[in-house]
């Protein structure tokens, strides 16, 4: 049997998951509230930017392997597994907002009492330990009259994709985390994995729902942790004349246990998951009794980042009131037009209450940064428009396009040549000859 599968929620994950499912021939069925991105969905046309992810959605469409309903009724009596892949937001407090997870539930719950074949649902989305087993399973129970385990299965398996290169890590991830209420469900889910993946399935961990849940943020912790070590070690490489943190980095990557990875010293870390995930971790810990110490410092490190390299534009220019600063990249990271948390906010805010005047540049946030800085700063056309006059440019974004810029584009186009690399994409040495250089971990 070929499972249908339903997804409710149509963001990175809800998507990636439906169209990672259509792309292997699996009827899915994607569901959304809103009714201006399921019909767009319905179209094939993606309603946010994620490279790699248009063409296959189109294809998905086209071959009648995925559709958007508005309910998650319909979503959930036309096929076997539902996934909830809707957003769990930070509150003011740091603490996760489960309201959609929380109607979700409910909702399929609903649609469950109308069912007469069992039905597995899993939990994607990112939920702190405890939500599956004490929300989700008795929102489910109480609105469907049937009992978990027996009438319906419960899974809970966390979602490990990048912004970006979304698609592509859904289907080649490093592992799969299945946390499960019951052995059936665990079996079931297994088994659907294992046919979706077949010969390029990934090891596989089993474990219990509240396991499963801390993984995920252990994992996006962990990865935040190596970002705020090596800022910190980019830190004191600062104080250290002739010492680079981009060959320290190279150094203690090759070594097996740490690996190479998320060891890119810059501005630290944004999007809507490490800060948000982070900050959770560390609510939860507290409301369990427990104060962590270096989830306080992970965090800290991070915010001091964006205060140390306007330190670094104040030295350059001493006086900033008047001064024109060009600000390359304004997304969070680069391959995306995802606003949240980007580094470039903090950033901007901070040259502006000092009296900068800012131009900023990025091939595809504009129209997203736009909502959040209005016009209290400057749009340029591209990057060289944005270098044209000003005192200071700050790399904020690693984008690919930036680091075809030569020193020259820098020295001929700007009024100062002050140049910031925030995000250790240009060559210090060949920078330093034509430009007055300054970089994140550079001595
Ligand atoms: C992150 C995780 O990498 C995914 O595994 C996870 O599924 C996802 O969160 C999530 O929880 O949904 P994402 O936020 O899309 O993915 O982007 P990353 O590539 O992890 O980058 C996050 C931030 O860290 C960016 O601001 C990036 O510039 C910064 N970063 C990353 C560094 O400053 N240095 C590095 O070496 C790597």
């Amino acid at each position: 049997m070929t499972e249908r599968i339903s997804v409710i929620g149509i963001g990175f994950v809800g998507l990636c998951t439906a169209v990672g499912f259509a792309s292997k021939d699996y009827t899915v069925v994607a569901s959304t509230h809103n009714a201006g991105n399921a019909a767009s969905i319905n179209k094939g046309v993606l309603h946010f930017y994620e490279p790699g992810l248009q063409e296959p959605l189109l294809n998905a469409v086209k071959s009648n392997h995925l559709k958007c309903v508005l309910t998650r009724e319909e979503a959930v009596l036309n096929t076997d597994i539902t996934f909830i892949a809707v957003g769990t937001p930070s509150q003011p407090d740091g603490s996760i907002d489960l309201q959609y997870m929380k109607n979700s539930a409910i909702e399929i719950g609903k649609a469950l009492n109308k069912k007469r074949t069992y039905h597995l649902v899993v939990v994607k989305s990112t939920v702190v330990p405890g939500t599956t087993e004490k929300l989700v399973k008795p929102l489910l129970e109480e609105h469907s009259n049937k009992q978990c385990g027996h009438d319906f299965g419960l899974c809970m398996s966390p979602e490990f994709l990048r912004e970006g290169s979304a698609l592509y890590d859904t289907l080649h991830p490093d592992r799969i985390v299945i946390g499960e209420h019951d052995k059936k469900s665990g079996d079931l889910l297994t088994t659907l994995f294992k046919n979706f993946y077949s010969e390029e399935t990934p090891p596989i961990v089993r474990t219990n729902l509240p396991t499963a849940e801390l993984i995920k943020y252990a994992n996006n912790s962990f990865l935040a942790t190596k970002i705020s070590f090596i800022n910190t070690i980019a830190n004191i490489c600062e104080k250290i004349p002739g010492v680079d943190v981009t060959n320290i980095a190279k150094g203690i990557g090759l070594d097996r246990r740490i690996n190479p990875r998320f060891l890119r010293a810059g501005l630290g870390y944004g999007g809507s998951c490490f800060p948000k995930d982070v900050k959770a971790l560390n609510a939860i810990s507290l409301q369990l009794g427990y104060a962590s110490p270096m989830l306080q410092a992970i965090q800290e490190v991070n915010e001091n980042q964006t205060k140390r390299a306007v330190e670094k534009v104040k030295m350059k220019l001493t006086e900033l009131k008047g001064k024109k600063i060009a600000i390359l990249g304004l997304s969070f990271k680069e391959n995306t037009d995802d606003m949240r948390e980007a580094r470039s906010i903090p950033v901007i805010n901070q040259l502006l209450e000092e009296g900068a005047n800012i131009i900023a540049y990025d091939p595809v946030a504009i129209p997203n940064a736009k909502s959040i800085f209005k016009d209290r700063i400057n749009y340029a056309s591209s990057s060289i428009d944005c270098l044209k006059d000003a005192d200071c440019c700050i790399i904020v974004t690693g984008w690919n396009e930036f680091k075809k810029l030569t020193p020259e584009n820098f020295a001929q186009n700007m009024k100062q040549p002050i140049l910031i690399d925030g995000r250790r994409i240009y060559n210090p040495e060949e920078y330093s000859k034509k430009v007055k250089f300054a970089a994140i971990g550079l001595g």
